[in-house]
């Protein structure tokens, strides 16, 4: 008889979200986060498949109340993860609403080549037809192959492998809510068998500045504050004027078409950046890229272009840059290379 050859070591994250979620009495309702980690893994027999598994519960919330005290234990229970010898790669359990802000900040400040694989479901573990079991199994699959070193964080969905700079949930219930929508997807998972698409082109963990995230930041129990500011028709200059007197280092503009603002706003959002606030120019159109001193003088105004990363993502290059520098042009720089 040969010796088999022991299956990785992949250790599990935690932190709750609907895949651990159940159905309440209430016809249509569901609680977030009701099942512990273990449950979920026992649930599924045939990730013994794939992986040894050891498992850690970080949190057990609702992703709708991730903050920087969460995302900053996180990063460091995944970096401490991936800097044991004996572990293959991480599989972090997570709610959909801000998965891909999770999996962006992480792909920035985790220091590895090992896989790092983010999985959510849409329907809780007691619904009819739960997506959550075959996600778990393929993002095991995942996080086990050899082949996922390297390309950075990565979230399993609904047969699909996505990169965290991509991915951005776009519906509010259907299973197939994310969508990869500039540079496409990393690649497909069936059944545990993978099919990757090329590696992404811009900077990411090993190669990221922000790994690992600097001890001080890493220490806090805050990140700087930066806040989303959502344009519209008739808007006036209230928000931007009360953001900045809450202390807020940056603003990212989620702005009309290629990340515009009226004239008010636009004046409001110039005063800010005089006055040393950080403003980016993001798009709340849901795809396209914005760009330099198009429509908007942003050398005349201090601004900077978001490029292809929408508000929320926007906003985790932002407080993570702000960590750095306050200095536009410096940051301006960061949105081209990440
Ligand atoms: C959450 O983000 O925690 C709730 C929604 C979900 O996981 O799909």
């Amino acid at each position: 008889m040969g010796h088999s050859v022991p299956l990785p070591l992949i250790r599990v994250l935690a932190t709750g979200g609907t895949i651990a979620g159940a159905q309440t009495d209430r016809e249509r309702g569901y609680r977030a986060a009701a099942f512990s980690v273990d449950a979920l893994i026992a649930a599924v027999p045939q990730l013994a498949t794939l992986a040894q598994i050891e498992v850690e519960q970080v949190a057990a919330i609702g992703s709708q109340d991730m903050d920087d005290a969460t995302w900053l234990r996180l990063a460091a229970r995944t970096q401490a993860a991936l800097d044991s010898p004996a572990v293959a790669g991480v599989v972090i359990t997570h709610g959909t609403d801000t998965m891909e802000e999770t999996a962006f900040f992480l792909n920035l400040v985790v220091r590895s080549e090992k896989p790092v694989v983010l999985v959510g479901a849409m329907r809780p573990a007691t619904a009819i037809s739960a997506d959550g079991p075959m996600n778990l199994y393929n993002a095991l699959a995942v996080a086990a192959h050899p082949a996922t070193r390297g390309r950075g964080v990565l979230v399993v969905a609904n047969d699909e492998i996505h990169f965290a700079r991509e991915i951005a949930k776009t519906n509010t219930t259907q299973v197939g809510t994310f969508a990869s929508g500039h540079r496409g997807l990393a690649g497909l998972v069936n059944a545990g068998r993978l099919h990757l698409y090329a590696p992404p082109v811009r900077r990411h963990t090993a190669a990221s500045e922000f790994s690992p995230l600097a001890a001080a930041a890493a220490g806090a129990q805050r990140l700087p504050r930066v806040d989303i500011v959502y344009a519209h028709a008739g808007m006036g200059r209230e928000l931007i004027d009360a953001a900045v007197k809450a202390g807020a280092r940056g603003l990212v503009i989620a702005g009309m078409g290629d990340g515009n603002l009226g004239a008010v706003a636009l004046a409001a959002a110039a005063e800010a950046a005089k006055a040393g606030v950080a403003v980016v120019r993001s798009s709340r159109a849901g795809g396209g890229v914005v760009e330099r001193n198009i429509e908007v003088d942003d050398d005349a105004l201090g601004f900077i272009a978001a490029d292809e990363l929408n508000p929320q993502k926007a906003r985790v290059l932002l407080l993570l840059g702000l960590t750095r520098t306050g200095d536009p042009r410096a940051l301006q720089d960061l949105f081209f290379a990440y």
